[in-house]
């Protein structure tokens, strides 16, 4: 984990507002309103909101930014939002959750063997059957992000990541990432959007429900 995200995130980031829906409709049939849900990277507990408020009430948001958590515990105090005291390790019990949700967040870790570790992490906590709602973005194919993957490839050897306008190191992913992230799951749902980023430019992303 790099301590200069943390540091973004804690400062510059936990100001931003962030818009990447939850497709709860086709979250919804893989759940019950008891269901056991954990939010990795949760921010500022926006969409455990949104869960909340469609009578889900089994919630617990973890996050590895103080500021995040302090602004989501002002904006909600009904939520359970948490500090992680050990990014990367989600402090549940083996096979104890039915739903993982991760928006937007494997775009703030650039390293692969990282991404690989939490994807291990996920299916430890996961109960059989449980599902992983995932949404990120994917690589872009125009001319810009070309030169901004680019340069990031000159400096990090990987095609994807680059160095936004606030100086914070991020990642987009292929397809091909994804499914190789998500190999020892069963893929129930994927599809891709045309969206933004959280400094409004323009972006493509995938959401997707993987089982355990
Ligand atoms: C773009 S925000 C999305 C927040 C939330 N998922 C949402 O969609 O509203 C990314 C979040 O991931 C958190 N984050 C980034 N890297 C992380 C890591 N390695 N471990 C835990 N949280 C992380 C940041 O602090 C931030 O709150």
């Amino acid at each position: 984990m790099s301590k200069l995200a943390q540091q973004y995130w804690n400062e510059v980031g936990s100001k931003k507002d962030f818009e990447d829906p939850l497709y709860l409709e086709r979250l919804s049939s893989f759940l019950t309103k008891e269901s056991k849900i954990v939010e990795y990277g949760c921010g500022y507990g926006r969409l455990l909101q949104l869960l909340n408020t469609n009578g889900y009430q089994n919630l617990v948001g973890f996050d590895f930014a103080q500021s995040m958590i302090e602004r989501g515990k002002n904006a909600n105090p009904n939520l359970d939002l948490r500090l992680l005291k050990e990014p990367g390790k989600i402090p549940c019990a083996t096979e104890s959750v039915d739903a993982v949700i991760m928006s937007t967040v494997l775009c703030c870790m650039i390293d692969s063997n990282e991404q690989e570790r939490l994807f291990e992490e996920i299916l430890r906590v996961l109960k059989k059957d449980g599902v992983l709602y995932l949404s990120d973005f994917l690589i872009c194919n125009d001319e810009k992000y070309k030169r901004k993957y680019s340069a990031g490839f000159q400096n990090f050897g990987t095609w994807g990541i680059y160095t936004t306008s606030e100086n914070l190191v991020v990642r987009h992913l292929s397809t091909q990432n994804v499914f190789e992230l998500l190999k020892n799951f069963d893929i129930q749902w994927f599809e891709q959007f045309d969206f933004k980023t959280m400094n409004q430019n323009p972006a493509r992303t995938f959401h997707c429900i993987a089982k355990k």
